[in-house]
């Protein structure tokens, strides 16, 4: 597997979102009911049983984080606490050992020094992304939880998830569903991703960044969007976002909620969004760690394309909250309490 390029070859300000084999990863392994405690490894590769569930069963959960370089050349994380909290929920889901929280965050950040050079330079509008991820492995056959998993972290320094960045991009609805009523949704498990390829790529196919799905049991709320979750803003200044079990709990979501209300001075709801009521919103956005927040233009539904504000051009009110947003992780505008740690390098 080719390595990465040297970090001062990088062109930062155009990465996208790409796979990247970087100089060192963590790996841990549980085994005779216990987490080993890891280490930064050079080997970008697993070498893991035919038999391991992860590959036959989907016993396979991830997170997504970042770091951010700040002005001062500090790196710092983003709520990374509430990454940890979310795999021991998805690990809890999936029937797989927790790796312990306090240790998450400590080995995101042996991560993120020990790759510092591909840090993206602050105002590239580059980060690095971190990608946990626990499998179970070992030599199984039926369909039990693993004896034994691997978690890992790797990472890579990335640009615009959603092609557009922070110019609007057009969202399709579908057909399939990304989630059951009380299926996983809720939970950041491989098998919810492996479900959304081919509604995904009917979109792309079709012109669209993404599928909005609707909720699975009526087909008439929307959900969220395959990669993130969803917003709108309404006329009276309310930050609006759906409520749901089977949607995917968004730290993004969660921290513009607070910041809608308190630094933005917005009403924000969690509720229901009916797909043929979207009129109320004069903007609309997926949010998320890897789409940051992506301004949707508009969402086709029953072969009519929806506009919210414009095609064209990025809302006043989804700017601001970009602004607020990105100005918090990369240290430029003060954030609340324990929602920035800083890496040592
Ligand atoms: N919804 C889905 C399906 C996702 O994959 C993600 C990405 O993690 C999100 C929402 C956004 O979650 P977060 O803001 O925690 O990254
Ligand atoms: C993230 O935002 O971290 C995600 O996991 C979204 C996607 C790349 C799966």
């Amino acid at each position: 597997m080719a390595k990465a390029p040297k970090a001062s070859e990088i062109d930062w300000s155009n990465l996208g979102f790409n796979y990247m084999d970087l100089p060192y990863r963590f790996l841990a392994h549980w085994k005779d009911g216990k987490w080993d405690d890891g280490e930064l490894t050079e080997d970008a590769t697993l070498h893991i049983s035919e038999g391991s569930t992860g590959l036959h069963y989907g016993q396979a959960d991830f997170e997504g984080l970042k770091a951010y370089r700040t002005k001062n050349n500090d790196i710092q994380l983003f709520r990374p606490d509430q990454n940890a909290a979310r795999m021991h929920k998805s690990c809890e889901r999936l029937l797989m050992p927790a790796f312990p929280e306090d240790k998450f965050v400590e080995a995101v950040k042996s991560v993120v020094k020990a790759n510092a050079d591909y840090v993206p330079p602050y105002g590239t509008g580059g980060t690095l992304y971190l990608r946990p991820l626990m499998i179970g492995v070992g030599g199984n056959i039926g369909v039990h939880p693993a004896q034994e998993y691997i978690f890992t972290i790797f990472a890579m320094p990335v640009g615009a998830y959603y092609k557009g960045g922070v110019t609007p991009t057009n969202f399709t609805t579908s057909y399939y569903d990304r989630a059951a009523p009380h299926g996983t949704g809720q939970s950041k498990v491989g098998g919810n991703y492996g479900g959304s390829l081919l509604p995904g790529d009917e979109a792309h196919k079709a012109g669209y960044s993404d599928v909005i799905y609707l909720d699975p049991a009526t087909h008439t709320k929307i959900e969220e969007a395959g990669s993130a979750n969803f917003f709108g803003v309404t006329k009276d200044n309310e930050f609006v976002t759906p409520k749901s079990d089977s949607i995917l709990p968004s730290i993004t979501k969660k921290s513009l909620l607070y910041l809608a209300e308190h630094n933005l001075g917005m009403k924000a709801i969690e509720g229901d969004v009916f797909i043929d009521k979207l009129d109320r919103f004069s903007e609309a956005g997926a949010m998320g760690t890897a789409a940051v927040i992506a301004p949707i233009g508009g969402i086709e539904y029953k072969d009519e394309l929806h506009v919210f504000y414009s095609e064209t051009e990025v809302g006043p009110v989804t700017q601001k909250l970009y602004d607020t947003l990105t100005g918090i992780q990369f240290g430029d505008v003060e954030a609340p309490e324990g929602w920035i740690q800083k890496v040592e390098y």
